[in-house]
């Protein structure tokens, strides 16, 4: 059986008596609609941890204005399936008015990192992210925190958060899951009509070519963004966002690919925008993830 925590006081007393008994906690922090990405997280975490918890939250400070916060999908009784399917010991359930002030007088800012590739179209998404993990990780003191890759900028923005913030955790990262066609797993993929979901392909396939364009020698960043550009503006219908090679951690352009970078892309099939990346090196021979 999962354990349902519904306020902060319950998973307090909670966590804190699985503390005491000596075990270790790992926390998979998600918004629910749970996939095979999600459940690929708590397998790992449960092989690493004595305790499994997963956060089901629907964070609103992750939201701009217009964004999909109230259309997006929530489902607890399905999620709470698939929890007890992988056996998970716990799930933290908030309420937002508990989590989240009206108006919040804080929060943590993503400063740089936060506006760069998504941040350009998503203002403020990232100090949102930050200020709830950072919450999750106060209430939950978890040993080990895990995370998608999918995710690449969260990663290197939460990677720095723990880091400057000095949270006493680690974060572990897991890959990509995808579908047989390569395209993502995402919640926001059942947004998609049945014909921007063969568009959606693209996203996996530019970064392919972006795989194969270094693996064959090419070094020149903007020659690698450009080829992914026009594949995916040669699909019907598709609003390219940003195609990029970046530094991994510090998420800045760079103009030359010499050791590992993050390939990321981020497209629009109608009203819904999704993302991709892939790490790549230069004698890598496949992608990491
Ligand atoms: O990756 C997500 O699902 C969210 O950004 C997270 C980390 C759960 C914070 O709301």
């Amino acid at each position: 059986m999962t354990m349902v925590l519904n306020t902060i006081a319950a998973a307090r007393q909670w966590l804190h008596a699985e503390r005491n008994s000596g075990r270790t906690i790992g926390l998979v922090p998600t918004m629910g609609f749970l996939h095979e990405g999600h459940l690929s997280l708590i397998r790992r975490a449960k092989q690493r941890c004595d305790r499994t918890v997963v956060s089901l939250f629907v964070n609103p400070l992750q939201f701009g204005p217009g964004e999909d916060y109230d259309r997006y999908p929530r489902e607890f009784s399905r999620d709470l399936t698939l929890l007890e399917g992988e056996q998970t010991d716990a799930v933290f359930h908030p309420d937002a008015g508990e989590m989240v002030p009206a108006p919040p007088a804080i929060s943590v800012s993503a400063g740089k990192m936060g506006e760069r590739l998504c941040g350009e179209s998503r203002p403020g998404h990232f100090n949102g992210v930050a200020t709830v993990v950072a919450k999750l990780f106060h209430i939950l003191e978890p040993h080990r925190a895990f995370f998608g890759q999918k995710d690449a900028q969260q990663i290197a923005i939460l990677r720095a958060m723990v880091r400057e913030l000095n949270f006493p955790l680690e974060l572990e990262v897991c890959p990509i899951v995808r579908e047989p066609d390569g395209l993502a797993m995402s919640s926001r993929n059942v947004y998609l009509s049945a014909q921007e979901r063969k568009h959606a392909t693209v996203l996996y396939r530019s970064l392919e070519k972006a795989r194969s364009l270094i693996a064959s020698g090419t070094r020149d960043a903007g020659l690698i963004e450009r080829e992914m550009r026009e594949m995916v503006e040669a699909v019907p219908g598709t609003k390219l966002d940003y195609a990029r090679v970046v530094d991994t951690n510090s998420l800045e352009a760079i103009g030359e690919v010499r050791g590992e970078v993050l390939v990321a892309v981020a497209v629009r099939f109608g009203k819904t925008r999704l993302i991709d990346n892939m790490l790549l090196a230069p004698k890598a021979t496949g992608p990491r993830h």
